[in-house]
């Protein structure tokens, strides 16, 4: 595997799955493979689960690990091509690829989209400058429109607790005070449209995803019916994609917050979110700390879907 930004890089997911479970159950079985090998680890955002779950990953596959906030020691980068570069940016991104690839053997790049112009983040400038000059095999820590070592976390963990073979995933828009990418509701869809589940999106009209990642999927509005009977309850709040608001936040409404009433109308859903969440904002106290909440096992898989893919640029080497 050379590049692993979005579901179709994983290749078929049952057999995604299986080396997902291969790797759970013997996570340190493959220690030869990361010998003397370095994963470069760059961060342009913030991070918790992605920084730990992916270092731990890598060390469980033998290798050795850099990690790199561009904002906090690194020189600013300048990354679109044609500037004249008078402002505070000291360094080209284009120097700057090649020099960090030169330090590594695989890369993952953490890079969130903007919100501001729409062209630059769903073109994935960022992250195809990495791919195209580093000459490495590059991961996608979380870009500007997809999060794949999220969405495929989300998968296993989907899979390890539901109780009928084509459950109900319903994945909910939930209110939020800051504008956030759509990353993650955008990567979600991709992967659950890869599987049978009976997959459903629910949000207020004017949140509509791009239908590049929507497309073929059921968007209902009714909170009420796309709750009914669902096995999973996703939320997740992301900002507007359409024009002319992309980026903005323009209804909080706090009635689509998660809450036990509203899980009463389920099957006795699983409550998921990639995290961090803000409680009582996204979810209430109790259904994130209900026995139904698997947000903990979730975050753990992250550790798993990194080391698949890790794993696998390792073999490409
Ligand atoms: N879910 C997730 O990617 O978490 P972090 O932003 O903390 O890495």
């Amino acid at each position: 595997m050379k590049k692993f930004t979005c579901v179709q890089d994983i290749g078929p997911l049952d057999i995604a799955l299986a080396k997902a479970a291969e790797v759970k159950a013997n996570p340190f079985s493959d220690q030869i493979l990361g010998k003397n090998k370095t994963l470069l680890m760059i961060f342009f955002n913030s991070s918790l689960r992605t920084r730990l779950s992916t270092h731990k990953a890598a060390l469980n596959l033998g290798m050795n690990v850099i990690v790199l906030d561009i904002n906090q020691g690194a020189w600013k980068l300048e990354t679109e091509r044609g500037v004249i570069m008078d402002g505070d940016k000291s360094e080209h991104i284009l120097e700057a690829i090649p020099v960090m690839a030169s330090y590594c053997d695989i890369i993952g790049v953490r890079s969130f989209a903007r919100l501001e112009d729409k062209a630059f983040d769903y073109n994935e400038t960022i992250l195809n400058q990495f791919i195209e000059y580093s000459g490495k095999p590059v991961f996608s820590m979380e870009a500007a429109t997809r999060h794949p070592l999220q969405s495929f976390a989300d998968l296993i963990t989907i899979e390890e607790y539901k109780k009928v073979e084509r459950p109900k995933v319903v994945l909910t828009w939930a209110p939020h005070p800051k504008a956030l990418p759509q990353a993650v509701p955008n990567s979600f869809a991709e992967w659950m449209r890869e599987t049978d589940y009976e997959f459903v999106i629910t949000h207020p009209e004017g949140y509509e995803l791009s239908e590049e990642f929507t497309k073929g999927v059921k968007i209902e509005y009714d909170i009420e019916a796309a709750y009914k009977d669902a096995d999973f309850i996703y939320a997740k709040n992301w900002s507007k994609f359409n024009d002319p608001d992309y980026g903005k936040v323009v209804n909080i409404d706090r009635s689509w917050m998660v809450d036990e009433t509203k899980m009463q109308l389920t099957r006795n859903a699983k409550f998921m979110h990639c995290l961090p969440v803000r409680r009582n904002m996204i979810v209430s106290d109790d259904v994130i700390e209900s026995k139904d909440s698997i947000v903990i096992p979730e975050a753990a898989n992250r550790v798993v879907s990194a080391q698949v893919v890790i794993r696998e640029m390792l073999k490409s080497l």
